[in-house]
């Protein structure tokens, strides 16, 4: 696999190998997805294997995503987003849950994977009064995404951005200093931007996660299921807004659309925590 640096030197993929799971597709799998490979499903269904709801929770984030991008524009008065870790257009994604809501909302989405790339046209189709653009680059390095001239010329950082980090940051070990990337974004822009997180977590099921998470450290990718506690600490430099750092379906429920995706309603609660915390 070829690879090109980033300005810190992380490794930057641009081609792709299908002989490998990627955490891009084996999600798009659970989604029900076409973007994926035999390696992807393999992994996906091993995953499965030990977490059988796992098609669900991944609908739930998608619920999750949607309705904080709902809020964002209606409660907190932001049209601006800087997704990171966008994923393969399957769902309804950002920019079209956002345009339908404000039709001048602006989208930056960020990745690093050369098949959302590929994807990248679906992604930045725009209405006429908004923009959506791409930035090919990876979360390690948020320099070369706040340096990349598309942001600057897609969203005004003057004006508040919600930051939209969802199931991506179980991919850095605390090594990789999630917070410092994190307040890093926070510090580049202004006050009453937000951030939206989710993220997968060993609360519920310790020995079912731990099956998963070494599930996917022998296919090499790296997973790091982190607790409601740690998971707020991620929110550091914001103020969470009501009701906190809950599991998916609790967070603001009464801002779903109608469902796209069947939700198994026998599923229990989703290992995955969210919230949405604002700067002050
Ligand atoms: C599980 S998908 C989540 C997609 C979407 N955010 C959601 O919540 O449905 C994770 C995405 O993050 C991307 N990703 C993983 N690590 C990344 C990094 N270091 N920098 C940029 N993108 C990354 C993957 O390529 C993939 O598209």
């Amino acid at each position: 696999m070829s690879d090109r640096r980033g300005r810190t030197g992380s490794r930057l993929p641009t081609t792709i190998d299908t002989t490998k799971p990627h955490e891009a597709r084996f999600y798009d799998y659970w989604l029900g997805g076409v973007d994926n490979y035999p390696a992807d499903r393999a992994l996906g269904d091993e995953i499965a294997a030990h977490v059988p709801t796992i098609r669900s929770m991944v609908r739930h984030n998608r619920g999750f995503l949607g309705r904080a991008v709902r809020y964002a524009i209606a409660e907190l008065g932001i049209t601006q987003f800087l997704d990171i870790g966008t994923g393969l257009p399957t769902a309804r994604n950002t920019h079209e849950v956002a345009q339908e809501v404000d039709p001048a909302a602006r989208i930056v989405y960020v990745d690093k994977d050369p098949l959302v790339l590929a994807h990248a046209r679906a992604l930045m189709a725009s209405t006429r009064e908004g923009k959506t653009a791409f930035i090919h680059a990876d979360l390690h390095d948020p320099e070369t995404i706040l340096a990349d001239p598309v942001l600057a010329d897609t969203l005004d950082l003057s004006q508040p951005v919600a930051i939209t980090l969802t199931m991506i940051m179980m991919y850095f070990r605390d090594s990789d200093n999630p917070h410092g990337i994190i307040g890093r974004l926070l510090d580049a822009v202004p006050s009453g931007s937000s951030l939206t997180l989710s993220h997968p977590t060993a609360d519920f099921n310790a020995a079912a996660t731990e099956q998963a998470v070494q599930a996917c450290e022998h296919a090499g990718i790296t997973m790091v299921p982190r607790t409601r506690a740690e998971i707020e600490r991620l929110f550091t430099g914001t103020e969470l807004v009501e009701p906190g750092v809950v599991t998916l379906e609790d967070w603001h429920p009464e801002l779903a659309e109608e469902p796209r995706f069947e939700v198994e309603s026998s599923a229990g609660p989703a290992w995955i925590w969210a919230g949405v915390g604002r700067k002050p």
